[in-house]
C-alpha cells in the first residue's frame, strides 16, 4: 500500500521532518512533481491550518499557500483577524498532483486519491504532534476527509467549530492527545477564485474564519 511512514523519522522536529519528506516515495506523486512541498510556520503556532495540496506554484517555489490561492487565504486570515505569526499552514498532500494539457505547457491540478491522503497522513500526523495546535482549519474537502474521514463534506459543518480529535479518534487520537482542541472546517481559498459570485464566497470563508479567531480569545 501507499504510505509516507518508513519515511518519516522518530523523534525529528520539524526541521528534520521536511528534509526527510523531500525524499520521500510513499505514494506516486513524487515522480511528476517538482519537490515536496512541507508545511511552514511557527512551531508554536496555535493555528494549524490544513489545504490539499501545492498548486503549480508552490510545486515551482517550494513553498505553501505561495500562489493565487495563498493571497486570498492570507488576506482572508488578516480581515478576520488571526494573526500569522499565530499560524502553521501546511496541506493534506505534499506533492502536486496534474494533468498536462496544451502540449505540456499547462499544468491542470487533479484532486488526489483517498489512498494518497492516507499515504501522506503521517507527515500531517507529525507536524500536529510537534505543533499540538489550538485550533485546526480544515480548507475543503481534502483537508476536511484527511482531518475527519472519507464521508466528510465541507456544507454539512463549515464555521461550526468541534472538538478535535473528535468522530475519528482512530486517526489522530494519539497526535493530539484527549480533544481541548477544536477543528474549524471551511472552503479550500481556491474555490473563491473558481466562483461566478467571488464576493459572496470571500465572505463565507471570512465568516468562518471569524470563528478560528473567536476560538483563540
Ligand atoms: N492550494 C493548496 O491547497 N495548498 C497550497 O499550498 C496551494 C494551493
Ligand atoms: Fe510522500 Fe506525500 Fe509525496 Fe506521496 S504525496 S510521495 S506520501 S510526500
Amino acid at each position: 500500500a501507499y504510505d509516507a511512514s518508513p519515511y518519516v523519522p522518530e523523534g525529528a522536529d520539524l526541521d528534520e521532518l521536511r528534509a526527510a519528506a523531500a525524499d520521500c516515495h510513499g505514494c506516486p506523486l513524487y515522480r511528476d512533481a517538482t519537490q515536496t512541498v512541507f508545511g511552514e510556520g511557527a512551531p508554536s503556532a496555535r493555528v494549524l491550518l490544513v489545504g490539499e495540496q501545492p498548486g503549480d506554484q508552490e510545486d515551482r517555489q517550494g513553498h505553501p499557500f505561495v500562489g493565487p490561492a495563498g493571497r486570498v487565504l492570507e488576506r482572508a486570515l488578516g480581515e478576520a483577524g488571526v494573526d500569522p505569526g499565530e499560524t502553521y499552514v501546511t496541506n493534506a498532500v505534499k506533492h502536486f498532483k496534474f494533468t498536462v494539457r496544451d502540449g505540456g505547457k499547462k499544468r491542470i491540478h487533479k484532486p488526489p486519491s483517498l489512498r494518497e491522503m492516507a499515504a501522506c497522513r503521517p507527515w500531517l500526523a507529525a507536524e500536529m504532534r510537534l505543533i499540538r495546535p489550538e485550533v485546526v482549519v480544515a480548507l475543503g474537502a481534502t483537508a476536511g476527509k484527511t482531518l475527519l474521514g472519507p464521508s466528510f463534506r465541507v456544507s454539512d459543518r463549515r464555521g461550526v467549530p468541534e472538538p478535535f480529535p473528535g468522530e475519528k479518534p482512530e486517526l489522530w487520537r494519539h497526535v493530539m492527545g484527549e480533544g481541548r482542541a477544536c477543528l474549524v472546517a471551511t472552503i479550500h481559498p481556491s474555490a473563491v477564485l473558481r466562483a461566478d459570485d467571488r464576493d459572496a464566497m470571500y465572505a463565507g470563508l471570512l465568516s468562518d474564519l471569524r470563528r478560528v479567531a473567536d476560538a483563540l480569545r
